[in-house]
């Protein structure tokens, strides 16, 4: 595989290094570049026209990819200024303005908190009420300025390290139950649409594994649980996520005004109880070991399992799982001999799956292809100058950065075919430097999450949760048949 030479550290040289070690990103005095400055392309619009201009193309004429690609060659610069929503009529204190950053070496400024700050901007300037959140701003909502942040960060990185037996225990219990009830619906009607038995597994598997909590001593909440979780999370980024239903009705009543917390109290008030009784011993952690009072350490438990694993794995496993049914390529057979060779019908664990090279390859290209979150943003946290490939930019402070890493992971200058599936890419030594410039988590693929920064708590347990899902498949089956909903067939392992 070619590797494209180049810097992609902010700051530096385009000339200096090739993608031979991780980049420095730490941009604190930004040292001599060679790239000229250029003045960010783009403007707002006019007041008001602007931003719904924007708006309608974002959700409506052009859909969020075409409107970051057509504005890239517009403005022949993956740095311009435009409008994210939501915005006008009814979101009166939300600025719309942003710059957005879209290519991997720009991007990477978000991830350096000397220069940008994370406050209330989990999905832009917009913020959902904090009454989803028990009137607390969840550790997502903290900047690593504010001391909260790294005491409910460290709590959830003890969580994650001390629950790795139960998270291994868990997760295979519950796809046993998922690949049994696939079965029996294919036996049955033909196909299996598995939505809602992955996210009734992922419910189950998750609140057990993080708030070690067991779910079947509330038959409400182990039935329930998870769709009080999906109408929760919809209200919240409704105003930012494009549906696809006809429009204009999309625009006129999902994305023209913040849905208050009401319809949903009662679903949360439940799961609030159920993990206050519950996961008693878990959140008595956070208060004894990281100084957080009762209801923060509860809130922050909830939220975390909620919003942060729940709702990022109801995004990515439809996808990885809708890849394997659906290719084309062989792919399939070549998954199922590595899995078979290297840990046959053997148990698996976090161990075995490290050896699993064209499996975790497949799993980074899925997320290099598909970015579950692909969104980001960071505010200046003073003037600095930005680098992309081939210019410097003036940001002052105050300004709003936006990455769409659906376009970022499709930068020709770090990844060769970029628009192309290539299951082997991060394979061998080559590809495992391309990890460093796999942002999917807030932060390369080679990054560690820590208190003093904003990386996904759960990258590693992400991506070792994924290997281990795809290995289990291929341990049961031969092959699979569908799409990124339904499995129409399945061939049992021999
Ligand atoms: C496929 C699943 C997941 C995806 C796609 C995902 C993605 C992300 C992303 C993109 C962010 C950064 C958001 C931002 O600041 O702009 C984030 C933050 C976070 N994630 Fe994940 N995540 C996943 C699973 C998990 C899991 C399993 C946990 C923990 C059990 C977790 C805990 C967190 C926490 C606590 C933060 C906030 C970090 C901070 O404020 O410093 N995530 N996640």
């Amino acid at each position: 595989m070619m590797i494209k030479s180049m810097s992609l550290s902010p700051g530096m040289p385009s000339s200096s290094s090739p993608l031979s070690s991780p980049p420095p990103l730490s941009t604190a005095s930004p040292p001599a570049t060679s790239l000229p400055l250029r003045t960010v392309p783009g403007s707002y619009g006019w007041p008001l026209l602007g931003p719904i201009s924007d708006r309608l193309d974002y959700f409506w004429f052009q859909g969020p990819a075409t409107f970051f690609k057509k504005r890239i060659e517009k403005h022949k610069s993956t740095v311009f200024r435009t409008n994210m929503p939501p915005t006008w009529p009814l979101f009166l204190g939300v600025n719309p303005n942003v710059i957005a950053v879209l290519d991997c070496k720009s991007f990477s400024h978000l991830f350096d908190m000397e220069i940008v700050e994370k406050k209330n901007i989990l999905v832009g300037d917009f913020m959902p009420s904090v009454k989803f959140t028990g009137n607390l701003r969840t550790c997502a909502y903290l900047d690593t300025s504010e001391p909260q942040h790294a005491k409910i960060k460290n709590f959830v990185l003890d969580i994650l390290k001390r629950s790795s037996t139960v998270w291994l225990t868990a997760l295979k219990s519950n796809l046993d139950t998922l690949f049994d009830t696939i079965e029996t619906n294919i036996s049955e009607k033909g196909s299996a649409g598995f939505l809602f038995p992955l996210q009734k597994c992922l419910f189950n598997f998750l609140t057990t594994a993080i708030v070690g909590a067991d779910p079947t001593t509330d038959p409400n909440i182990a039935d329930s649980g998870y769709a009080m979780l999906d109408s929760w999370l919809a209200l919240q980024i409704l105003p930012t996520v494009k549906i696809g239903i006809l429009q204009p009705l999309e625009e006129i009543f999902l994305h023209s005004f913040a849905y208050p917390f009401a319809p949903v109290s009662g679903g949360y008030n439940k799961l609030y109880n159920f993990v206050e009784k519950q996961g008693n011993e878990v959140a008595q952690r956070g208060v004894t070991e990281f100084g957080l009072t009762k209801e923060e350490a509860t809130h922050n438990l909830l939220f975390t399992l909620g919003f942060n694993a729940f709702g990022g794995f109801s995004v990515f496993l439809p996808t990885l799982i809708g890849t394997i049914a659906s290719d084309k390529t062989g792919i399939q057979k070549k998954l199922r001999k590595e899995v078979k060779e290297k840990i046959g019908s053997s148990s698996l664990n976090f161990e075995s799956v490290k050896d699993l090279e064209l499996v975790q390859s497949f799993v980074y290209e899925t997320l290099r292809v598909n970015p579950p979150v692909p969104l980001q943003y960071g505010r200046a946290r003073k003037d600095f100058q930005l680098s992309s490939h081939d210019s410097v930019y003036d940001i002052k402070k105050g300004e709003l950065l936006c990455g769409y890493q659906s376009q970022i992971m499709k930068d020709s200058k770090v990844f060769e075919d970029p628009e192309t599936f290539k299951a082997e890419r991060f394979m061998g030594e080559k590809g495992r430097e391309l990890l460093n410039y796999l942002y999917w988590s807030n932060g390369p693929q080679t990054g560690s999450p820590t208190g003093s920064n904003k990386q996904c708590a759960g990258k590693d347990v992400v991506t070792l949760t994924s290997f281990l899902i795809v290995a289990y498949i291929f341990q049961r089956y031969e092959s699979i048949s569908g799409s990124s909903s339904s499995i129409t067939a399945v061939e049992k392992a021999k």
